[in-house]
């Protein structure tokens, strides 16, 4: 009954309008507080209220107070992706609303109180910055909020990489933050992603997971969000943590923790993009035998304010790719150096010319999310550099 109860409740507020890319406008009035205020109540006694972030949010009648209260900030992806039934492939993402997503993590309602919210419902190739900025300011926001124990976020799990580190590095709190998807749409056989959120909001509504950083719960794995990749194109099993292995192991719906990460994160990040409506724009060049140094002219000549190389081995690149970014230094932009391989550390190495930092281990991907964020901040290469060494 109750369950039934949260799903229409859910439910209601996508009919309420909620649904399609929701971009960040403030719509607070004169006199509200920070907490966010109840704007509507349905028929049901079922509560919205709406973020500063403009996300309507819903709370259920029946909520109880002995459990702990996880918002799920749904996104889309293959976890609500829809296609010929019992078949993996030829969906398409972002089809099921967010209160359908609940529905399915059977048993959830012994677990946790649930409050959901669409913050768009795309596949994630399509997720931006906007985007990004929706959710972390929206969780800066929630976090605020006692009531309030923790947050889940659905999302497709291309990108899902990119925006758990964006995560962790821009919340502001020691509120679990959970991120999840699935490999198969709702409507394969065995589906995946109801046991994903299922487990998702167990660890978020878990004190163990206070203080973690963002995490990605994943085929029984938790991740720690800065160090997680996707690593395969099809299996269920599409995440791992390269050499430093998964944070620990969720079983059914109890965490248990192996690792931490020693990096600086949330709370004790200097990233601030509660006053930001865009971010600036990078670019990752990709190197390979006989690449065109020209594409980094291409990229600088565009615009962008910092460019992230993909290179070979420990990433390096031809002579004549290292000449073109000591050409570029004269422009300011920074550069930095990481590698195609999907391992290990980028040593210090004085043949590199140019305006250049090291991307530390991480991927390419992860290293222009730090990029742009730090350019937040400065663009001198030795402030970037130490951010390479932090974050
Ligand atoms: C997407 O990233 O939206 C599609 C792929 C997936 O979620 O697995």
């Amino acid at each position: 009954m109750k369950s039934r109860k949260i799903i229409a409740a859910l439910m209601a507020a996508v009919l309420l309008g909620s649904t399609g890319i929701v971009t960040a406008c403030a719509t607070k009035t004169e006199g509200q507080t920070e907490a966010a205020k109840t704007e509507a109540t349905n028929a049901d006694g079922y509560s919205f209220y709406e973020t500063k972030s403009g996300l309507s949010v819903t709370v259920s009648a029946d909520e109880d107070d002995s459990l702990p209260t996880i918002a799920v900030l749904a996104t889309g992806g293959t976890i609500a992706g829809a296609g010929e039934e019992g078949k993996a492939t030829n969906y398409s993402a972002g089809q099921l609303d967010v209160g359908t997503l609940v529905n399915s993590a059977k048993g959830i309602t012994e677990v946790a109180n649930v409050r959901g919210a669409q913050v768009c419902n795309v596949g994630s190739d399509d997720i931006t910055a906007e985007h990004w900025l929706t959710i972390a300011n929206t969780i800066n926001e929630m976090a605020k909020d006692e009531e309030i124990d923790g947050f889940v976020i659905t999302h497709g799990t291309d990108t899902l990489d990119e925006t758990s580190y964006f995560l962790n590095l821009t919340v502001k709190t020691d509120k679990p933050v959970v991120l999840t998807g699935a490999m198969r749409p709702a409507t394969a056989t065995s589906a995946d992603g109801p046991m994903n959120l299922y487990q998702s909001i167990a660890l978020a509504a878990s004190k163990d997971a206070a203080g973690q950083g963002s995490m990605v719960v994943f085929s029984d794995g938790i991740y720690g969000g800065r160090d997680v990749q996707k690593i395969s194109t099809f299996q269920t099993d599409a995440f791992n943590s390269k050499d430093f292995g998964c944070l620990g192991y969720m079983v059914d719906g109890v965490p248990h923790f192996y690792n931490k990460t020693v990096k600086r994160h949330t709370t004790e990040s200097e990233f601030d993009v509660s006053k930001l409506k865009e971010l600036p724009k990078v670019a990752v060049a990709f190197f390979t035998i006989d690449a065109d140094p020209g594409i980094l002219d291409y990229y600088a000549e565009s615009g962008v304010q910092g460019i992230v190389v993909a290179g070979a081995g420990a990433g390096s690149y031809s002579e004549a790719w290292n000449n073109k970014i000591e050409e570029l230094a004269s422009t300011g932009i920074p550069v930095i150096r990481c590698s195609r391989i999907s391992a290990g550390y980028i040593p210090h190495d004085d043949y590199f010319l140019g305006n250049m930092a090291r991307g530390n281990d991480l991927a390419p991907q992860k290293a222009s999310v730090l990029l742009r964020l730090a350019l937040t901040v400065t663009n001198d290469i030795e402030k970037i550099q130490a951010m390479f060494n932090e974050y």
